[in-house]
């Protein structure tokens, strides 16, 4: 059992995640307490280099296993080299996507199924799991258009439209399937809006008062 808090956010693209993790760091640290914030793929010096060869290229470059495989030994770097020392010495680390981001993209997007995809979290992690996972939703065609107008397209935006609406589908489901993990969040809403809803969770769900 490790001492700090694993909060993960997720969700499609352009939801804000990378504000809301900035946000949500500044509200706990002014609470005293040890944040590290950090992101998926990469967070380490390894899942960096395997982060540039899932982001970038063609969208075809990568058949779902191997980049199923590519996410997971990124994550494990993570793991080793960031997140578990973090927790281990009390830190509260909050991470721009996690494994829910495996289950949506690779497990309902491509299309590999919720049990490959659980096979191998169960190899990688073992039982290791967040504490708390918020999703940051919104419709596909907005997040689309939003991650669009921010620039920096990455292999995954370039992806069809079909794909996005599956992976969305495939957050709320996981959020529905386990409801004391996974918090929902209205991302349409105006960037204050989202941060208090999001604040508001932690707070209740990890007893703080932020
Ligand atoms: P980012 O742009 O949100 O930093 O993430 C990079 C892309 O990687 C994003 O489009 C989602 C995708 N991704 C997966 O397909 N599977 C995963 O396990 C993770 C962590 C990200």
């Amino acid at each position: 059992m490790t001492k700090g808090r694993f909060i993960t956010l997720e969700g499609g693209e352009g939801g804000g995640k990378s504000t809301q993790v900035f946000r949500l760091a500044e509200k706990l640290r002014r609470l005293g307490l040890p944040v590290v914030t950090t992101r998926e793929p990469g967070g380490a010096e390894g899942a960096e280099i395997i982060r540039k060869l899932l982001v970038s290229g063609d969208p075809g470059r990568w058949d779902a296993m191997t980049e199923l495989l590519l996410h997971f030994a990124a994550r494990r770097d993570h793991l080793r080299r960031t997140i578990w020392p973090a927790l281990e010495r009390g830190d509260w680390v909050l991470s721009d996507r996690f494994a829910d981001s495996t289950m949506a993209y690779q497990g309902y997007g491509h299309g590999l199924g919720r049990a490959v995809v659980e096979q191998m979290y169960t190899l990688v992690l073992g039982d290791f799991r967040p504490d708390l996972t918020l999703i940051l939703d919104l419709p596909v065609p907005e997040g689309l258009r939003r991650s669009e107008d921010r620039g920096g397209e990455n292999r995954y935006e370039r992806m069809d439209v079909a794909f996005h609406e599956r992976l969305r589908q495939g957050f709320l489901e996981i959020a529905k399937l386990e409801p004391a993990r996974c918090v929902v969040i209205d991302a349409t809403r105006p960037m204050e809006a989202v941060a208090d809803a999001i604040a508001a969770a932690v707070g209740s769900r990890l007893s703080v008062s932020l």
